[in-house]
């Protein structure tokens, strides 16, 4: 089993080679804000490519959408999330500091239960707060327990007036499929069962924003919602559970680093939940994406507040229900840290040690660089730009002549690019190149005018 990486080299390494940066880093930085740099935003886009393409194009029962993040504020009602989208807040008495009292209650070995009302909730903090202590100041001196909403409030429309309307940012991007529900049966040929997904932001007030991408402020979700009948849930649970453990498997996670667990207290949508966990660096084993039975519970709820008839009519037996729903919904932020920390290896090519990001081709930021063997050849320089641009509207390639050639490999070895082009002099003599393989490192000489055709192929296995 390939040792595990440290949350520290792999915030290092984004930071070294622009995958990610600290939100608002030139005022200070902003605490649970990232920002994806130019080899981030491939890798992100990268997987949301990946995400769609087993969601949406190969299947023949999902349907895709993407929904206005503001909607009307009654959507928060009836989900639940005014009222209930909340965790548990304590204030340090000296320093002020706010902590989650359930998860600092689960660092000292005592599991909150999530139904637990913020009484309880305070005689369980209480009963063992002697164990707790500020992590700013390290007293253990803290407010009662309260209750903090999640959601993020904003205005819109005149905002002096008193016709300002308050609105929620999503706490949740799944609320519009449900929205759109009858839209998408009305307008396309879905028939129950099937399914609608959508990648869209959520916004959450979290108190504690820790751990680099796993637990931010600002998040985008991928989201499938599976609509079924009443009591059918059972087969189509299972079978949406084992695509999700197999995607990630397919796309190259080490099976190793995946485990189920199930959630044993629910939040008060779901009646069944499991999450698959990833084996994070220095975190441990903790959710990467969660798979819920919501059952009736949002259609039926988005129909009582808007009046409208959220069921669905049978157009075979003429049965009319309101649809279960089977929700599989994972963070693109942790979805990125997982695959990156997955690829990240240190091993030794040529007496050197190298770091190097084994991530499948089809999610590489670059998947070909273009090296001139020197820079101070102009001939080398021109025919190596010329073949750049070639590959260029193929695939995302790169032209490097800075330093030499060893430094260049390191450089893409680290942002995962599987194949490096160098031209040489022997490439003005016979119209070859070669091609470096990112992770044996060997290389084969190829004619020029063969080069896209067996990229093309590397790339595709
Ligand atoms: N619609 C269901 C839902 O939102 P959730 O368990 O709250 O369920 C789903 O979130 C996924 O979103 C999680 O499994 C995780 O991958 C991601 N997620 C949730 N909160 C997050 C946060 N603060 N930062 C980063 N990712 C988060």
């Amino acid at each position: 089993m390939q040792e595990l990486t440290t949350m520290e080299k792999i915030v290092a390494l984004c930071k070294r080679r622009g995958f990610i940066y600290q939100g608002s880093e030139i005022y200070g930085g902003m605490a649970g804000m990232y920002d994806f740099g130019p080899y981030g935003v491939e890798l992100l886009n990268n997987l949301k490519a990946a995400w769609w393409k087993e969601h949406v194009q190969i299947r023949e029962n999902y349907f895709g959408l993407d929904s206005a993040m503001f909607k009307d504020p009654r959507v928060w009602e009836a989900s639940g999330h005014t009222s209930g989208f909340s965790d548990p807040l304590s204030e340090c008495k000296k320093c002020n500091t706010r902590i989650r009292v359930d998860k600092e209650l689960e660092n000292v070995g005592v599991v909150a239960d999530e139904k637990m009302s913020e009484v309880e909730l305070g005689a369980l903090f209480t009963e063992h707060k002697a164990k707790i202590h500020c992590p700013k100041c390290g007293t253990n001196e803290f407010t009662p327990v309260r209750a903090f909403n999640l959601l993020v409030k904003t205005n819109m429309g005149d905002f002096t007036g008193e016709n300002q309307v308050p609105v929620y940012l999503p706490g949740e991007a799944c609320q519009g499929i449900y929205l759109n529900f009858k839209n998408v049966i009305d307008t396309t040929r879905a028939k129950v069962p099937f399914g609608i997904a959508q990648i869209g932001k959520a916004f959450r007030n979290e108190i504690s924003p820790r751990n680099f991408l796993f637990r931010t402020r600002e998040l985008e979700q991928a989201d499938t919602q599976f609509f079924v009948r009443p009591h059918e849930n059972k087969d189509a649970y299972e079978r949406i559970k084992r695509e999700r453990f197999q995607w990630y498997r397919n796309m190259g996670i080490r099976e190793d680093n995946l485990r189920w667990k199930q959630h044993a207290n629910l939040v008060f949508y779901a009646s069944d939940a499991w999450d698959i966990e990833y084996n994070f660096p220095t975190l441990g084993f903790d959710e990467l994406e969660g798979i819920h039975d919501r059952t009736d519970y949002d259609l039926t709820q988005h129909g009582k507040y808007s009046g409208v008839d959220l069921s669905y009519t049978d157009p075979h037996t003429g049965e009319k229900y309101v649809p279960w729903i089977l929700e599989t919904s994972v963070g693109l932020g942790r979805m990125f840290l997982a695959f990156l920390s997955d690829a990240y290896t240190e091993d030794k090519l040529g007496g050197e040690t190298r770091t190097v990001l084994r991530l499948a081709p089809s999610l590489a930021p670059i998947k070909v660089a273009v090296f001139p063997l020197l820079k101070n050849k102009p001939e080398l320089v021109s025919k190596a730009k010329e073949i750049y641009k070639t590959l260029q509207p193929i695939f995302m390639t790169e032209f490097d002549d800075n330093g030499n050639v060893g430094k260049r490999y390191r450089r893409q070895d680290e942002i995962g690019t599987p194949y490096c082009v160098t031209v040489d002099f022997e490439s003005l003599e016979d119209g070859t190149v070669t091609i470096r393989d990112r992770d044996t490192g060997s290389q084969e000489r190829v004619k020029i005018d063969k080069l896209t055709a067996v990229l093309l192929d590397k790339l595709k296995s």
